[in-house]
């Protein structure tokens, strides 16, 4: 098995079962002990794991030698191609799932006597003699294919005698088998994919075709256990099946005590990941030496990331997690992708890219996959998406224009393509952990409710665009990535921010005698517009950036080091330009009052606003003098940079005493505030 492997159904053989590679949880190792087989049905959506874990269950049987697998030669039996119905055969098998249960009994049956050599002396119909006879078919795969090929009259005479002939041979056997059986829903995926279209090529097409035949197997499976408990029948099922058992049958409770539904934490599919990385070639790795230690690192050669919107550095497996639907195959997107990249070239900037467009993949695979099962094309809403945090007004004001503009394109359906949007997961809302009382952001889970009928919205303050459709929306929408939020960074389980206080660099600075430079309009005009590049070209990664009254600058970030080395190089840009304008620049660093509105960038507030702002007046130009507070920030950990007193020449006039500067402001009533003020050097190597 290679690293990376997108498709468990490339496994052919044991051999290639590669079982380090499989990530084994204690529902895992459950369903695979040998000899623990309540549970025999896989079930999931697209690319959760269904074949792999089929497989793994299957190399454990084959390896204990005590149990006849079946198919002999393939790990799992799955049909290949596609069957074309007849009007005839959707009027036998679009209704219920009774003519199915029909065909796989008879199938089972079929394959396990045969394979014992239990088929003599059997009086049955012509056409069941024949296909017992039919020495080529072998697999249950083989004679259901054939089976569906019966007409009316057959199938049923042949079931009859299925319960009266087989089943008691079937009791009959004491050789335990055990049949693995996959992929049923690609055999009948043109009746969902195309089932808009009328009679075609295709041949006649019904949904119903698609989830009656997976929901007869798991009846099928089941009632196989009570007939004789040799027989067991292992089968993937796809959720969005399995799911319409829960109106179907009263059984559904046992059905699912038969069922593992297959779900990763977030450890887990970390855990998938660096299986993943560890078969890496050494030389595919940045840093092979930290493979012990952080295989992550070893990979990418860094361990955060910073997210560009809020500033906030996250861990690198958070941001890739975060750009997934939480499924195994996601991450194996994604590692793929990043194995593309030179390790060289493994820079922050690339394997972001990198990951964006996995993420970008697995949108438009999902939106495909999904559309059938919902009905709607929830495309047509992207362009109208404002923003990655939106509020109930937002969502009623796009749904209204959404239906406005389907009307106007002559449909006439009311879409609620945030319900939409919420089932499947793409949109999350922001719900109270009752654990730990905090606020978190909660998207759901691809098949977890995407199939039920249409719900409502849970309320919600906020409402959360996820990040793997950022640019699909950013694509029918040029101001999405401005308009992110500049508080949270979006992600299933994360913390939602409301406001609140954090502890933040402030940074007031101030083109030193701008009046003076605007004697020319030329210049002033100049001197602003180079202001306002050097700021957009810098200070993207700032919580906040704002130039008034045209040469004054506000920055707030998180990070004491970026922030000096942001305004170090908007400084150095400004020089450059005509005037060769300096600045004088002012830092503190305390806590900030954050705004939870969303979208609009948010409004900030506090003392290191204030203390900022009053201590700007006096620095030194081309300077950055900076507070105590954030003195401290800045030794907490190792930086470029250091903050060293303020030299007794320098501390001139009234506001110096004692080595302190009052900032209160001058000719005002505030009261006297008395600080201690530093200025930033570069810190000698030696
Ligand atoms: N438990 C696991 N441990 C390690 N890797 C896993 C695990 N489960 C899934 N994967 C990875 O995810 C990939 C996709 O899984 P798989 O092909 O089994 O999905 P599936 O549910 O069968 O999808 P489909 O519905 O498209 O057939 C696998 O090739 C494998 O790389
Ligand atoms: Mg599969």
């Amino acid at each position: 098995m290679r690293p990376w492997t997108i498709d468990a159904d490339d496994i052919q053989v044991a051999e290639d079962f590669d079982a380090s590679l499989l990530h084994r949880t204690n529902w895992i190792d459950d369903f695979l002990a040998h000899g623990r087989d309540e549970r025999f049905i896989v079930t999931g959506t697209k690319g959760f794991g269904k074949t792999l874990l089929l497989k793994a269950k299957r190399v454990v049987y084959q390896q204990s030698k005590s149990t006849v697998c079946l198919p002999e030669n393939a790990l799992l039996d799955k049909p290949i191609g596609d069957k074309i119905f007849s009007a005839e055969m959707v009027d036998l098998y679009g209704h219920s799932t009774d003519n199915w249960r029909k065909v796989w009994l008879i199938s089972i049956a079929a394959a396990a006597l045969k394979h014992l050599g239990m088929v003599d002396g059997l009086a049955l119909n012509p056409r069941l003699s024949a296909l017992l006879a039919d020495a080529n078919l072998r697999s249950v795969i083989d004679h259901f294919v054939n089976l569906l090929d019966f007409p009316r009259a057959d199938l049923f005479r042949s079931g009859s005698e299925t319960d009266s002939h087989l089943v008691p041979r079937l009791r009959g056997i004491n050789t335990p088998l055990a049949f693995f059986v996959d992929s049923i829903d690609e055999y009948f995926n043109k009746h969902i994919v195309t089932s808009t279209m009328r009679a075609s090529d295709a041949g006649e097409l019904s949904p119903e075709v698609w989830h009656l035949a997976q929901m007869a197997l798991v009846e099928t499976a089941y009632q196989l256990r009570r007939v004789n408990h040799h027989l067991k029948v292992f089968a993937a099922i796809r959720k969005e099946a399995f799911s319409k058992l829960d109106d179907a049958t009263p059984m559904v409770q046992q059905y699912r005590g038969s069922t593992v539904d297959l779900s990763y934490s977030q450890a887990s599919l970390r855990e998938i990941f660096i299986n993943n990385i560890r078969k890496e070639k050494e030389r595919n790795l940045v840093s092979p030496a930290r493979l012990r230690a952080d295989p992550i690192e070893a990979y990418l050669g860094l361990t955060h990331v910073v997210q560009s919107a809020t500033g906030q550095r996250e861990e690198v497996f958070e941001y890739i997690h975060r750009h997934t639907l939480q499924r195994p195959r996601d991450l194996m997107t994604i590692g793929q992708k990043l194995s593309d990249i030179a390790p060289a070239e493994r820079s922050e900037h690339a394997i972001k890219t990198a990951v964006n467009q996995a993420a970008t993949e697995i949108a438009r695979e999902y939106l495909n996959e999904i559309s059938p099962y919902i009905g709607v094309e929830l495309e047509s809403v992207f362009g109208l998406i404002p923003a990655n945090v939106l509020v109930r007004d937002d969502l009623d004001r796009i749904y209204r224009e959404h239906n406005r503009a389907l009307r106007a394109r002559g449909d006439e359906r009311e879409v609620h393509v945030f319900c939409m949007l919420f089932k499947a997961g793409l949109l999350g809302h922001v719900a109270t952990d009752l654990v730990s009382a905090q606020r978190v952001q909660r998207f759901l889970r691809p098949g977890e409710r995407t199939f039920e009928p249409d719900g409502i919205l849970p309320p919600s303050t906020h409402y959360l665009v996820h990040p793997v459709l950022a640019d699909l929306v950013q694509r029918c929408n040029g101001d999405y990535a401005n308009r992110a939020d500049r508080f949270n960074v979006i992600g299933d389980g994360r913390p939602w921010n409301e406001g609140g206080e954090e502890d933040l660099c402030v940074l007031q600075a101030d083109i030193r005698d701008f009046t003076g430079l605007m004697q020319s309009p030329a210049i002033e005009q100049a001197v602003r517009r180079r202001l306002r590049e050097a700021v957009q070209t810098h200070a993207g990664e700032c919580r906040l950036f704002e130039i008034s009254g045209g040469d004054s600058l506000t920055l707030v970030h998180h990070d004491p080091n970026a922030v000096i080395k942001v305004v170090r190089r908007i400084m150095e840009d400004l020089f450059e330009g005509e005037g060769h304008p300096v600045m004088r620049v002012a830092i503190d660093h305390g806590p900030v009052n954050l705004s939870p509105e969303p979208g609009s960038g948010g409004v900030l507030s506090g003392t290191p606003f204030r203390i900022a702002a009053r201590l700007e007046p006096h620095v030194t130009p081309n300077e950055i003098w900076v507070t105590d507070g954030f003195r401290e920030a800045i030794e907490r950990g190792p930086s470029l940079y250091r903050a060293v007193p303020i030299p007794p020449e320098q501390q001139q006039g009234e506001a110096w005493a004692a080595g302190r500067l009052n900032v209160r402001k001058q000719a005002s009533r505030e009261a006297d505030q008395w600080v201690r003020v530093y200025r930033i050097e570069d810190r000698s190597g030696r």
